[in-house]
């Protein structure tokens, strides 16, 4: 057995303490991933796995794509690391350049960190700066929504509405309130794309704006679809609701962008997709494809100018030592030229309908309460089991797996994301592999 078989039969007592993972249950019966190329993952033991959910909604092109390979290989070849402090690369200036010209309009200011998380803390750092720079220093507040996801930085988990991480981890920043999430399964159960009921929810800022008081609050943090707690899709009229209250008041808007960048949605980002324009928004996942870690937060022109007002000097006290690492920025660029070669911002749009179709075709499976979708994204919520919310979801996900298709699952929905160049077959065998497995599920 060569040494690396070995420690896969041995993870009992193994270093690694996995990220959001239930360890002593993974470390009894691991499933492991080995080798990855375009649609598929292979395990260890070589049995090939579809992968539904790109990898963690990241791997939008598929996998180990030549460009994106290429390119990372050649930048470690040629300079691993230089420090953007003070000092520059060419490839960062490039990489940020050829993002401006994808971003949603005006947003052509480009600041990288190496993850989502990072991005959505940078974003807020950058809100309330801002705010001071143009004489607005009072505007300490920001403002998340329930049942959102921004990471799990201090301030990203401070405007998520994720009760287990508010329980765990404390107060979190001060300052922070929260908007009424907009999931309403009584009156949009099945909807296909955007539901029709609920735009009057985004009139809840005005409930919080009257309680502080609007020239307290700094900004407004959403994802304009919600990932991880469990595919949340916005009510029609209700971004543009949102916008107008932010527009009203002085108060910035910013879209968490991490899962709905890059192609997700049929468009480069969200916000194109619902002609709704954020003053900032964030970008990570699928920025690099998921193959070397980055972040972005894509920042309003007027935003970036206000800081070049100041006095000479740093404009902005806030940075990673690999923003902008000479790697991300080839990976990026590798993934730039995937996407523009073979239409993926646009695919998403392309395959909607048959997608569509496919998830809401498992309406009468068994357990199914709910089924929601937009772009190349789905969520099944099943019925909790009697005393064991989340575990119908989690047996799903494992025996899907063990079935040869690796789907996401968060509390009792099951999410699906596949990569962006996805086939028909390949979209029906994943929900087929979900009713079947379903049909025999108590
Ligand atoms: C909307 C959103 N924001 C932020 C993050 C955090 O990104 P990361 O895990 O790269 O820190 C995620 C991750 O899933 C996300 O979905």
């Amino acid at each position: 057995m060569n040494k690396r078989a070995e420690i896969m039969t041995g993870l009992e007592q193994s270093a690694f303490w996995m990220p959001y993972t239930a360890n002593r249950q993974f470390k009894k019966a691991p499933r492991l991933l080995a080798r990855a190329e375009g649609m598929y993952y292979w395990t260890p033991e070589g049995r090939k796995v579809l992968d539904g959910c790109a990898g963690l909604w990241c791997v939008n092109a598929g996998h180990s794509r030549p460009k994106i390979v290429e390119a990372v290989r050649r930048q470690v070849a040629t300079m691993d690391f230089a420090p953007t402090f003070q000092m520059g690369h060419p490839i960062a200036f490039e990489f940020a350049d050829r993002l401006a010209r994808i971003a949603p309009p005006g947003l052509s200011r480009v600041f990288f960190t190496n993850s989502g998380s990072e991005a959505v803390d940078t974003a807020l750092k950058i809100a309330l700066a801002y705010q001071r720079a143009r004489g607005e220093g009072q505007r300490f507040r920001l403002i998340g929504r329930e049942r959102g996801y921004h990471g799990v930085n201090f301030g990203g988990m401070s405007v998520g509405g994720i009760p287990f991480n508010r329980k765990t981890f404390g107060p979190g920043v001060a300052g922070v309130d929260h908007i009424r999430h907009t999931h309403d399964p009584a009156r949009n159960a099945f909807s296909r794309g955007q539901p029709a009921h609920g735009a009057e929810l985004a009139d809840d800022l005005e409930r919080v704006c009257q309680l502080h008081d609007p020239s307290s609050i700094a900004a407004v943090i959403v994802e304009p679809v919600a990932g991880s707690t469990g595919v949340l899709v916005p009510p029609q009229g209700y971004l543009e609701r949102l916008r107008e209250i932010c527009t009203k008041h002085g108060i910035l808007l910013i879209f968490d962008e991490v899962i709905t960048g890059f192609g997700r949605l049929g468009k480069a980002f969200a916000s194109q997709r619902f002609g709704v324009l954020p003053d900032l928004c964030t970008a990570a996942k699928g920025l690099t494809n998921g193959t070397v870690p980055m972040g972005a937060v894509f920042v309003r022109d007027t935003i970036y100018d206000a800081f070049m007002q100041g006095p000479d000097g740093i404009e902005l006290f806030h940075g990673y030592t690999y923003s902008g690492h000479p790697l991300a920025c080839a990976a990026g660029l590798g993934t730039l030229e995937t996407f523009e070669e073979e239409g993926l911002f646009e695919r998403a749009a392309a395959l909607d309908a048959y997608w569509q179709d496919a998830a809401h075709a498992l309406k009468d499976a068994r357990h199914v309460v709910d089924i929601r979708n937009l772009g190349l994204v789905a969520g099944i919520e099943l019925e909790p089991r009697k005393g064991a919310p989340g575990r119908r979801a989690y047996e799903t996900f494992v025996k899907s797996f063990e079935a040869g298709v690796l789907i996401r699952y968060t509390g009792d929905t099951i999410a699906f994301s596949p990569p962006l160049i996805i086939e028909k077959p390949q979209i029906d065998r994943i929900f087929e592999t979900t009713r079947s497995i379903l049909s025999a599920l108590d």
